[in-house]
Order: C-alpha cells, then sequence, then structure tokens
C-alpha cells in the first residue's frame, strides 16, 4: 500500500515536471511579432525581446533594412499595413505583437496618419484577430490623443485623432491589449529616471527615452495585470527604480465597451 501511493506520488511529480518542461518549450516557441521594428522604438523593442530569449518577426517595408538592423537574429516579414493582405504571414503562429508603427506623411503623403496611425493599426488589429492566436496586443500610441486642438493634429494632419481611432480599434477587437502613450520621445539610454504613469491623458507633457517606450511595452507582454489598459507614460525621478510587477496592477481597465480617457 505504501508502495502504491509512493510510485503515484512520484508519477504526479514526473507529470508535473513533464508539463512544467512543456510549457517552458511552449513559451520558449512563441514568436512575438514587431510590427514597425525597424522604427527608432521597435528597434528596442526587438532587442530587449531577443535578450529575453524571445523568438521575434519583424514586419517591415523591407526586408534589407530589417536585416541590416538584425542580420538573422530575426524572422523578417515583409508587408505594408496599408496593404491588409500583406499582413495574414506577418501574424500566422504569432502569440504576442507589439506595434511601434507610425506614419510619416510629412516626407512620403500616402504614409499619412489616416493611412497608417488609423486604418493600417486596424489592418493588423484585424489580422491579429483573425489569426486565432494572439493572446495580447501591445500598442505604441500617444499622449494627447483626447486633445482634439493639440497643436500636433494641426501640424500634422490630425495624427493624435486618427491615432485615436486606431486605438479604438484594438479596444473593440475583442483581443486583450495594452495601449501605451508615451509623451516626446528621446533617444537617450533607458533605464535611467523612474516612469511616470497617467491615465485619463491629462498629465502634463513630457519627454522619454524609446528605450523606456520599449521596456513598457516588453513588460506588459503577457501579463493579465495589463489587459484592457491604456496609460500615459513619461520619464520621472533620475535613479528611480522602477518595480514592474507593481507597474499595471494599479492602473484602471478601459470601461467595458467604451473608449479609453
Ligand atoms: N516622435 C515622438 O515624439 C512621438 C511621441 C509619442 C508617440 N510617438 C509614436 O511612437 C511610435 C514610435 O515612434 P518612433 O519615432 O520610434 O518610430 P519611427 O522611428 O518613425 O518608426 C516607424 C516605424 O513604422 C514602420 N512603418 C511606417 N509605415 C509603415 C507601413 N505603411 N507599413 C508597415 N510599417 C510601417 C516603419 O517600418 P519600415 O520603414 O521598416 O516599413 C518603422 O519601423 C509611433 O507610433 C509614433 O507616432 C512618437
Amino acid at each position: 500500500m505504501k508502495m502504491t501511493g509512493m510510485l503515484a506520488a512520484w508519477l504526479g511529480l514526473l507529470a508535473l515536471v513533464v508539463s512544467g518542461a512543456q510549457s517552458a518549450a511552449a513559451e520558449e516557441a512563441a514568436v512575438v511579432l514587431v510590427a514597425g521594428g525597424t522604427g527608432g522604438t521597435g528597434r528596442h523593442i526587438v532587442g530587449q525581446l531577443l535578450e529575453q530569449g524571445h523568438t521575434v518577426r519583424v514586419l517591415s517595408r523591407s526586408e534589407e533594412s530589417a536585416r541590416n538592423a538584425f542580420g538573422e537574429t530575426v524572422q523578417v516579414v515583409v508587408g505594408d499595413v496599408r496593404q491588409p493582405e500583406t499582413l495574414a504571414a506577418a501574424v500566422d503562429g504569432v502569440r504576442y505583437v507589439v506595434s511601434a508603427i507610425g506614419s510619416s506623411g510629412r516626407v512620403d503623403p500616402d504614409n499619412s496618419p489616416e493611412a497608417v496611425d488609423y486604418r493600417g493599426v486596424k489592418a493588423l488589429v484585424e489580422a491579429a484577430a483573425g489569426s486565432g492566436g494572439v493572446e495580447h496586443f501591445v500598442l505604441v500610441s500617444s499622449m494627447g490623443i483626447t486633445q482634439p486642438t493639440h497643436p500636433l493634429n494641426r501640424f500634422a494632419n490630425n495624427i493624435l485623432l486618427w491615432k485615436g481611432l486606431g486605438e479604438n480599434a484594438l479596444r473593440f477587437s475583442g483581443l486583450n491589449y495594452t495601449i501605451v502613450r508615451p509623451g516626446g520621445l528621446i533617444d537617450e539610454p533607458g533605464g535611467q529616471a523612474g516612469i511616470r504613469v497617467g491615465q485619463g491623458d491629462t498629465m502634463e507633457q513630457g519627454r522619454i527615452p524609446r528605450a523606456d517606450v520599449a521596456r513598457v511595452c516588453v513588460a506588459a507582454l503577457g501579463r493579465a495585470d495589463a489587459h484592457r489598459k491604456t496609460l500615459e507614460i513619461i520619464s520621472g525621478s533620475a535613479g528611480e527604480a522602477v518595480n514592474w510587477e507593481s507597474f499595471f496592477a494599479p492602473l484602471e481597465p478601459d470601461p467595458a465597451g467604451g473608449f479609453g480617457g
């Protein structure tokens, strides 16, 4: 009787070890798609994901620029969010999506805020939702989305208004999502200061290194306590550490069926 009990306990332990190993292997195999991975923020996102051992796929309009940036360390899918038919291959087999795409309407009027920040984001969201496998979609948006008179709308073809519509496409997609709205982006090293978080788009303007925006996106991935949340971020005090374990939990989720403030 005793022997049978011991055997059962050992078999139970073995099953636990095997299932643990299987889920670790599945986690390792999870593919993260970074749309806009060749961009200023996207490069940090890709770099941090690779450091953490993820399998990373980059969506870019140019294989050459993705290969120049990352060599053979990432999968590359050539696609354009203005051409929804190019996106199915990008999301195929993907568990997480991070989008740091942004329009370039000033240099290329066809790559406008409406085409990229709204319709392009919407197409990517729909492809992700349609794939059936995406568990979390993190979108880099912007502070100021809720302010129609914001100067950026005047100078850049209503970019914030279009980004707001892109956000809503994600909110109403049925996907688990996190929307990260940074202040002005700067190219300084990350991890040098704390990160101030706001909600409701009421925080005063500030700046934040692209590397720190990337840290927030990467930290959010796969965290249930980051789901259905919209947050604004700017740099906090110099030298202040960020506690990622308690970063997202205190934030309010977006109202069900409503727009993020
Ligand atoms: N600049 C700021 O101060 C500021 C402030 C707040 C928020 N933001 C937002 O933060 C995000 C990241 O900004 P960033 O300056 O780091 O980005 P960025 O360097 O301008 O990079 C933009 C990325 O978008 C991709 N992209 C552009 N058009 C595309 C299209 N039609 N199809 C597919 N991909 C496309 C580009 O990829 P390929 O060229 O390889 O295709 C590139 O990787 C953007 O959404 C931006 O609007 C910026």
